[in-house]
């Protein structure tokens, strides 16, 4: 937080072909999986191109959900290039968030609770999903980078960004 990458507007990608890409997802794939996080975007490396990779495992949604609802709350790793979301409901939903730029601290942030996002893959095919729950989550989260918000930025209630160590006297973080 405070490296000039992650608080400005990421550049279009034009060639989803470039090689360096792929180097880079794979370094960005050791990294996120190293940090134990969630998604990852490129300008956190430094490199402010819009890209994202994230997931959305069964593990981090709602155990309560059905199988047909849990359809949009998970997803499989990544990569989207050129992201764009669309909010589909006004209905917001408050979750628990980490960033590896931001470390050590988590915050309780309110988001869209139900998106629509696209995008195109590294085989340069278009990615098109609605999301929910954490899945919907994620992906806000990591498309912020790229315009160069930090999710510290998207709280209404700054009591609520608090030190990992602390977590236990709150609920447990989901994201
Ligand atoms: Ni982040």
């Amino acid at each position: 937080m405070g490296h000039p990458a992650l608080g400005r507007r990421a550049a279009e990608i034009t060639d989803v072909n470039d090689p360096e890409l792929r180097r880079l997802v794979e370094d960005m794939v050791e990294t996120m999986i190293d940090a134990n996080g969630a998604g990852l975007a490129a300008p956190q490396v430094h490199e402010a191109i819009r890209l994202v990779i994230f997931q959305a495992p069964a593990h981090r949604s709602d155990p309560g959900l059905s199988e047909a609802e849990a359809f949009d709350h998970t997803a499989p790793l990544t990569v989207l290039v050129n992201p764009v979301i669309e909010v589909l409901s006004p209905e917001r939903e408050g979750g628990w968030e980490g960033c590896l730029s931001v470390p050590g601290l988590r915050g309780w942030v309110e988001r869209p609770a139900h998106i629509r996002y696209r995008g195109l893959g590294l085989d340069g095919k278009p990615i098109e999903r609605v999301a929910k729950g954490f899945h919907a989550r994620v992906v806000q989260h990591e498309c912020d980078h790229l315009d160069g918000i930090l999710y510290p930025q998207r709280m209404n209630d700054l009591t609520k960004l608090i030190f990992e160590s602390e977590t236990k006297h709150w609920l447990e973080p989901s994201a």
